[in-house]
């Protein structure tokens, strides 16, 4: 993925309202590292990248920032809370989980990609496996079709046993298959019996951390167990394409390319940085929150990290941290620690002017949300500019009086709002407009209340 920052930015335009700064820092890092990949190796190594520290209140779109990004370049992505996260050799989870949680979201990237590329290979080979299912092969005894339900003509004409025959049987079915005409026909499959779903709950909960590939050494105990299911051809096709699909799959070669994704474009996003932050003023035992930050330097610094797919150089991965920094300062993280995140960027509070612009402006503004969600059951709601205005407002006004939850109070307040309409649905007016009035109307009383406010919006 080379796309320019400038490119990179009007794509994050199109979501987050504002917050130049902190959009064009990530741009620069993202491109940096396009940029160290042409470079020859020696050079290469040398780079490592700059990482950042956003600042901001809650609700300006730290997060969301980090997570359009993500989607947007295809990189591995990891989102994690800080405060989650423990000193080595106390109870909870320790750093390096996020590097071994971070290369499981890669190898799955990285494998839904290969299932996609190995999809018409699958989708030919699932063919042939139903079409053997449909009418197997003659042997000595005298086929017939194995189906269950009604039985088909173009089949008992077949019976003849000569080769010639049945291919040609055999080709009238794929065509009848591909179009689709034998979708609703049951028939009969040995399926694998699947026992895997609660060894993911297993290895997700941790026992992964020792290194140990729990799920391979007792998905192997119970080898080729199957089970004779019955169900429609256009299930069964599903599920032996995903069969076939799995099989084409090169497993090694996908962990290969996963951990090669992990180092070279990983991007990890720690949030609630400033709340391991250590405030020296502050007396208390605050050694786990320091030791978290220690544990941390070597993953940011650059230090191999053992997954159960293979070792993962962390040298290159991209951290973003962010955190509101209200109490705490970043110059209040360990030193080593600021260095490692040269790049700062302070989000703007938002106020009236940005909420009227998030309202309506990015692609899945709310305004074209509750639109599209009333537009399901026939009702039109159409927003007035005087209307969108007036929501606004209310939300900046509920801010200062209440507590400032940036971007978020308009969800609370939209939502309060739109409640009526939303309980009415279809019994109620087909059509609402939505400006000044109806709004003050649905909302005057309750900000006017400023207990109530505290409570309802
Ligand atoms: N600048 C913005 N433009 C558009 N939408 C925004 C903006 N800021 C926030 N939002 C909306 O508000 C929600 C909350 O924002 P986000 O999760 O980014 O907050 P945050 O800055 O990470 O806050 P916190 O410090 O509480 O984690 C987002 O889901 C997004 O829809
Ligand atoms: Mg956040």
């Amino acid at each position: 993925m080379n796309l320019t920052p400038k490119q990179i930015v009007a794509h994050l335009d199109t979501y987050i309202v504002g917050q130049r700064e902190a959009k064009k820092a990530v741009a620069i890092a993202i491109r940096n590292r396009w940029r160290r990949q042409q470079l020859p190796e020696e050079m290469r190594k040398e780079i490592t990248p700059k990482n950042i520290v956003m600042m901001g209140p809650t609700g300006v779109g730290k997060t969301e920032i980090a997570r359009r990004l993500a989607t947007l370049i295809r990189a591995p992505f990891l989102k994690v809370e800080a405060t989650k996260y423990t000193e080595v050799g106390y109870h909870g989870r320790d750093v390096e989980s996020i590097i071994r949680d971070l290369t499981e979201f890669s190898v799955n990237l990285v494998k839904g990609e290969h299932l996609e590329a190995v999809q018409p290979r699958a989708e030919e080979m699932a063919e042939e496996r139903l079409l053997d299912v449909l009418l197997p092969k003659p042997s000595s005894t005298p086929y017939r079709p194995v189906t269950v339900g009604g039985s088909d003509p173009s089949e008992s004409e077949a019976s003849g046993e000569d080769d010639d025959s049945f291919e040609r049987t055999r080709e009238k079915l794929r065509k009848k298959l591909q179009a689709g005409d034998l979708d609703e026909r049951m028939i009969e499959l040995d399926l694998p019996e699947s026992g895997t779903q609660f060894l993911d709950i297993f290895s997700s909960s941790g026992i992964e951390q020792m290194g140990i590939d729990l799920k391979s050494m007792l998905g192997q105990r119970a080898p080729g167990r199957t089970k004779t299911r019955k169900l429609k051809v256009s299930e069964a096709r599903s599920l032996l394409r995903q069969q076939e699909a799995e099989k084409l799959l090169d497993q090694e070669k996908m962990h290969r390319e996963a951990i090669e994704r992990v180092e070279d474009s990983g991007l990890v996003f720690i949030d609630e940085i400033d709340k391991i932050a250590f405030q020296g003023s502050k007396s208390g035992p605050d050694i786990s929150r320091e030791g978290v930050q220690r544990d941390l330097l070597p993953i940011v610094e650059g230090s191999n990290v053992v997954t159960r797919y293979g070792v993962v150089d962390t040298s290159h991965i991209l951290f973003v941290a962010a955190g509101a920094f209200h109490t705490a300062a970043v110059s209040d993280l360990i030193p080593e620690l600021q260095g490692r995140f040269p790049i700062r960027v302070e989000l703007e509070p938002l106020g009236a002017d940005e909420f009227r612009r998030i309202l309506s402006e990015p692609n899945n503004a709310l305004t074209k949300q509750y639109h599209a969600l009333l537009g399901a059951e026939g009702v039109t709601i159409d927003f007035t500019d005087d209307g969108i205005d007036e929501i606004a407002s209310i939300a900046q006004e509920c801010n200062e009086k209440t507590q400032d939850i940036g971007a978020r109070r308009l969800m609370t307040v939209m939502e309060k709002m739109l409640e009526e309409a939303a309980f009415e649905g279809a019994d109620g007016p087909r059509s609402i407009r939505i400006d000044r009035e109806y709004v003050r109307g649905r909302l005057a009383d309750i900000v006017q209340d400023e207990d109530l406010a505290r409570y309802v919006l």
